[in-house]
């Protein structure tokens, strides 16, 4: 038979699959990326170098913290961590995208415009960036304002589906109703499965997402309102900055969720610290000390960090316990939470002599702490 264009045309997409075979395979699980610290040193001569270039395009002075596992630019598989620094007066081109992000001012000051509302932040002060808001960054402060910036873009190039634009206009139509089938759902005579319509897949119900910010001074004063004297130190020192629209998920933005821990420690002895019960979950964890001497011991590494340090403290499934020895320790954390929640994969393994539990499917753990929730303002 005569070979033809269109011959020619099926074999070009098909003969680059490659079968492989996994006959009697069995799947395993990921293995666990080692954990890796930036010390301030580090951090204060990138933001030094940074905010000594002549001014670059877009107004980005940037450098991204690489793991040495990472093939996506990554501090973990799925979060990017960027220092980003501003010198005074200065600003970043407004610019789009389709992931997420956490931002914590380290030094100076400025103003965040996302979208239509205006952000003024200072040292410390965690805000966040939802998803295809139009943003802009300035220093509106006389000192140099060095930013750590946390996203999920990593997940998204993966996927090879970032979106990028600097010129986004957001969809408008003033005269849009929605489709009463949009919500119409068929449920299974059996099997208990449902069928939704096209008109749903097009136009599913919104969830508007705006930016948050969560000011240094309030969460301190709510870190040192709440109850010290818990059985489980964690259920006494972590707050969890929650944005409302992520629900259930718990995530500062839908894929990122953010922590300020610490305050006052009444039990604090110099020269011991106290160490939280050693556990693991697929959800990672990355801190930066703020205040006080910290401890991690995450699969055989004892790692001291101190103020202005970063630390993989959790890799996916790594055991880790964490702890303080100062009289106001303060740590902020950052974790793919609210991705894992979503995803229904947040397995945890709070005591190592029991199975992991699939939280938010399955009954979950208590802190240890008193029942009642924590007393805040008193
Ligand atoms: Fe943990």
């Amino acid at each position: 038979m005569e070979y033809t264009v269109k011959d020619a045309v099926r074999d070009a997409v098909t003969t680059g699959v490659k079968m492989i075979d996994q006959s009697g395979h069995r799947d395993t699980s990921s293995p666990i990326w080692p954990p890796v610290v930036v010390r301030k040193e580090q951090f204060d001569a990138e933001s030094t170098r940074l905010g000594s270039l002549a001014q670059p395009q877009y107004g980005i002075r940037r450098a991204l913290l690489v793991h040495p596992e990472s093939t996506l630019n990554s501090f973990t598989p799925g979060i990017r961590v960027a220092i980003e620094v501003l010198n005074a007066g200065e600003e970043t081109t407004p610019i789009a995208e389709n992931g997420s992000s956490v931002s914590l001012c380290i030094a100076g000051r400025g103003q965040a415009t996302i979208n239509e509302e205006v952000v003024d932040f200072d040292t410390l002060d965690t805000w966040s960036t939802p998803n295809m808001a139009i943003s802009k960054v300035i220093n509106t402060g006389d000192e140099r304002q060095v930013r750590l910036v946390f996203s999920d873009a990593p997940l998204l190039e993966l996927l090879w589906a970032r979106y990028v634009d600097d010129s986004y206009v957001p969809h408008r139509d003033d005269a849009y109703t929605r489709d009463p089938l949009a919500d119409y759902v068929y449920n299974m005579p059996t099997g208990e499965g449902g069928i939704r319509t096209y008109q749903g897949l097009i136009d599913p119900e919104i969830v508007v997402q705006r930016p948050h910010i969560w000011r240094w001074q309030e969460v301190r004063s709510y870190l040192n309102a709440m109850r010290k004297e818990g059985l489980d130190q964690r259920a006494s020192s972590i707050a969890l900055l929650w944005n409302p629209a992520t629900g259930r998920f718990n995530g500062t933005t839908n894929t990122l969720t953010a922590y300020m821990s610490g305050g006052q420690d009444p039990s604090w002895m110099p020269d011991r610290y106290r160490m939280a019960r050693s556990h693991r979950h697929t959800v990672t964890a990355i801190n930066y000390a703020i205040a006080g001497e910290w401890r991690t011991v995450v699969e055989r590494h004892d790692i001291r960090w101190s103020p202005g340090d970063l630390v993989l403290t959790a890799p996916a499934w790594g055991i880790h316990a964490n702890g303080s020895c100062d009289p106001e320790p303060y740590t902020f954390t950052v974790q793919d939470a609210a991705l894992h929640a979503a995803m229904n994969t947040s397995l945890f393994q709070e005591y190592m002599s029991k199975s992991p539990i699939l939280l938010g499917a399955q009954p979950g753990f208590r802190s240890g702490a008193e029942p009642e929730p924590n007393r805040v303002g008193a």
